[in-house]
């Protein structure tokens, strides 16, 4: 979108009071403990035509990170506000948007410490547009399989992603669209996305753990399931009998149901994106809108 203004929210130790501005002048201190140490989490929130999908499970689950991580945001509750405010001010109130919502623990001299007394986190906000993964949806994708380096709190939405970022070139690299990571020869989740599989009519999804983030994105499909009276288990699957999964998908904000027709150049099924996938994408818009807070 070319005239798209880009405004943001930044409030910090240089903001105290808050401000909203176009993101190239927004100025984040080399101090900042996200920049040094990852010392910080984050959200991610989309919008069906300018209005906030989920927010109260995307707000809850900001929260339980940022308690999990010991970082008071005094702001927290007005987050809502914030977004909405930024809808308006970035004309974005008819489009699907996409917010990124990060918080640190704050500036302050390098050390591990948490700093004493405690320093105001910082707290970053921005919306862009969305453009919908029309290609991946119909198509399907290719996915890869890589070993689970991660930390032991994947439920925790952390800023430190270096594990996923490797994990999703290495896909690239081979072709592949996703990652899924494999622990203790079971597949957890891909790098931003959650994994369901379809075994003789049964839908199979890892159990919440410290292994997999919550996915709001997961809970919705698992309403909708319910909803078409569609039995689901929530059992890991192994690495070893993916490829004899009669349907594969994975799950995310951004790409909701995206069919996986390949892992690791193995085709899932016939290849193609398999019929209850396609059931489920069909019907998730709908139950999507019908849920949408207004
Ligand atoms: N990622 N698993 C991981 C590791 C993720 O990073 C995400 C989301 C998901 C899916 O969660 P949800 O359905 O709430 O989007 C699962 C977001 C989209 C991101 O990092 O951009």
């Amino acid at each position: 979108m070319n005239n798209y203004p880009d405004f943001c929210y930044i409030r910090s130790s240089d903001y105290p009071a808050g401000a909203i501005l176009p993101r190239t002048q927004v100025r984040i201190s080399p101090d900042d403990r996200g920049f040094y140490f990852a010392d910080g989490v984050y959200e991610a929130v989309r919008t069906y035509a300018g209005k906030l999908f989920r927010m109260t499970e995307h707000l809850q689950r900001f929260q339980r990170s940022l308690q999990a991580v010991r970082i008071n945001l005094p702001d927290r509750h007005n987050l809502k506000q914030i977004c909405t405010e930024l809808l308006q001010r970035n004309d974005l109130k008819e489009n699907d948007a996409f917010f990124y919502i990060q918080a640190t623990r704050g500036t302050a001299p390098r050390n591990l410490l948490f700093p004493a007394p405690p320093t105001l986190p910082t707290l970053y906000v921005s919306v862009t547009p969305i453009t919908p993964p029309v290609r991946e949806q119909s198509t399907g994708i290719r996915v890869i399989t890589v070993p689970d380096i991660r930390w032991q709190r994947c439920d925790i939405k952390s800023i430190g992603l270096l594990a996923s970022v490797l994990a999703r070139q290495s896909a690239a690299d081979a072709g592949a669209e996703e990652a899924l990571f494999v622990r203790n020869g079971l597949i957890t989740e891909g790098t931003h996305t959650n994994l369901f599989g379809v075994k003789d009519g049964i839908i199979l999804t890892h159990p919440l753990n410290n292994h997999i983030l919550p996915g709001v994105t997961r809970i919705v499909l698992l309403e909708l399931c319910q909803r078409l009276k569609l039995p689901v288990q929530e059992t890991a699957i192994s690495a070893d009998s993916v490829y004899e999964l009669d349907e594969l998908f994975v799950t995310s904000t951004t790409w909701e149901v995206v069919p996986v027709i390949a892992v690791n150049n193995r085709p899932i099924g016939n290849g193609q994106p398999g019929p209850l996938t396609r059931h489920l994408q069909a019907k998730f818009r709908e139950h999507c809108l019908a849920t949408i807070e207004h």
